[in-house]
């Protein structure tokens, strides 16, 4: 009886847990920008290319698509001014962070459409040069239009 009611005790402590852990979450998410909730969007679809397995018979396909819903995201982002620049205080250097924001992401987007092709028609050496070139622009847009 006793073991019965420290089973209940102990599952009821988990599931508290599990509660906290998925609000902590939703909370997380809830915190963010919609130009973050799309840049997220944006990683977690190029992060996919890396668990994919060249000789899985759909890899190029897969890839593909992976690709395509990241820069799908990528356009839906550029809707959103960085948060750093929306802050600013209005004048040219203003609208030159935005411009140049944009023509980053505008680089990028198109950097993924090429990208989305060279995995259309399988080309290894393209899907190599064109992975490392959106890693830079995402190096310099984070750089100059983030905290981090
Ligand atoms: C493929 C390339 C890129 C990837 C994978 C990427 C990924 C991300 C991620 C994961 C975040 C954080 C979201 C979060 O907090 O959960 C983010 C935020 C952000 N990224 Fe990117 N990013 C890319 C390219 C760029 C470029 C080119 C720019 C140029 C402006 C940029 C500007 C930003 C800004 C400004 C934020 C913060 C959003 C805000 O201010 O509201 N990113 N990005």
């Amino acid at each position: 009886m006793r073991r019965k009611r420290l089973k209940l005790f102990l599952g009821a402590v988990a599931m508290g847990f599990i509660g906290c852990a998925s609000a902590i979450a939703a909370d997380d998410d809830a915190d963010k920008t919609p130009m973050e909730k799309e840049m997220k969007i944006v990683s977690t679809k190029l992060k996919e290319l890396r668990k994919m397995k060249k000789e899985d018979k759909a890899y190029y396909e897969n890839g593909a698509k992976a690709v395509r819903e990241a820069h799908e995201a990528l356009l839906r982002s550029m809707a959103f001014q960085p948060v750093l620049v929306k802050d600013m205080k209005d004048g040219d250097e203003k609208l030159i962070a935005l411009a140049d924001s944009r023509r980053l992401m505008g680089l990028t987007y198109a950097n993924l459409c090429e990208l989305e092709v060279a995995y259309l028609k399988k080309d290894e050496k393209l899907i190599g040069e064109l992975a490392s070139k959106w890693k830079s622009l995402k190096k310099e847009g984070h750089k100059k239009y983030t905290d981090d």
